[in-house]
C-alpha cells in the first residue's frame, strides 16, 4: 500500500536544529529509512516536506485520491495551532499517526495540546528519530491483512 510521511515546518532543518532535542538525524536520513523500512514490508512510501500550512492542506486533500492508505504526519509546531489541518484530515478520512521527535509532554505547557490527536489512530513522541521507526512499524501491523 502507499503510505505518505508528511513533515511540518522547520523540520527540513532536522540534523542542525537544537540537535539536544530533535537529535542528529536530517530529514533526508529519517526518509530513506523509512523508505527502506517500508520497502522490506511491501510497502510503497513517498513524502512530503512543507513549512507553509496551505500546501499541508493541499498535500493532505491530494491523499484523497491518490491511493494513499496510511499517512504518518509531524505536524511540527501546526500540531499546536492548526484547526485547518485538523479539517483537512478529517474531511479526507485517510487514517492518520501522529507522530513527534520530541516528549511534547515535557516540553513547554504550549505543546502539551494537540488539535489532531483525537482523530488519529494513535501518537507517538518521544523518541527521536525512532518515533518515525515506530509509527511506521504500526502502520504496517495495521496494514497487514488479518491472519486467521
Ligand atoms: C515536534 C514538536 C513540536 O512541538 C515542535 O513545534 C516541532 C517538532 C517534534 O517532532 O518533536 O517543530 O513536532
Amino acid at each position: 500500500a502507499k503510505i505518505l510521511v508528511l513533515h511540518g515546518p522547520n523540520l527540513n532543518l532536522l540534523g542542525s536544529r537544537e540537535p539536544h532535542i530533535y537529535g542528529h538525524l536530517t530529514l533526508v536520513d529519517i526518509n530513506n529509512q523509512l523508505a527502506a523500512q517500508a520497502q522490506a514490508a511491501g510497502h510503497e512510501l513517498v513524502w512530503f516536506q512543507s513549512n507553509a500550512e496551505h500546501e499541508l492542506v493541499g498535500r493532505i486533500q491530494q491523499a484523497r485520491d491518490d491511493g494513499t492508505a496510511l499517512i504518518l504526519f509531524n505536524p511540527a509546531a501546526f500540531t499546536h495551532t492548526s484547526i485547518a489541518l485538523r479539517d483537512a484530515l478529517a474531511a479526507v478520512a485517510v487514517p492518520f499517526i501522529e507522530v513527534h521527535l520530541s516528549n511534547v509532554h515535557a516540553r513547554e505547557p504550549f505543546r502539551h495540546h494537540s488539535y489532531l490527536s483525537d482523530i488519529a489512530i494513535g501518537v507517538i513522541c518521544g523518541f527521536g528519530g525512532d518515533s518515525y521507526r515506530l509509527a511506521l512499524e504500526a502502520a504496517i501491523h495495521r496494514l497487514q491483512p488479518a491472519a486467521d
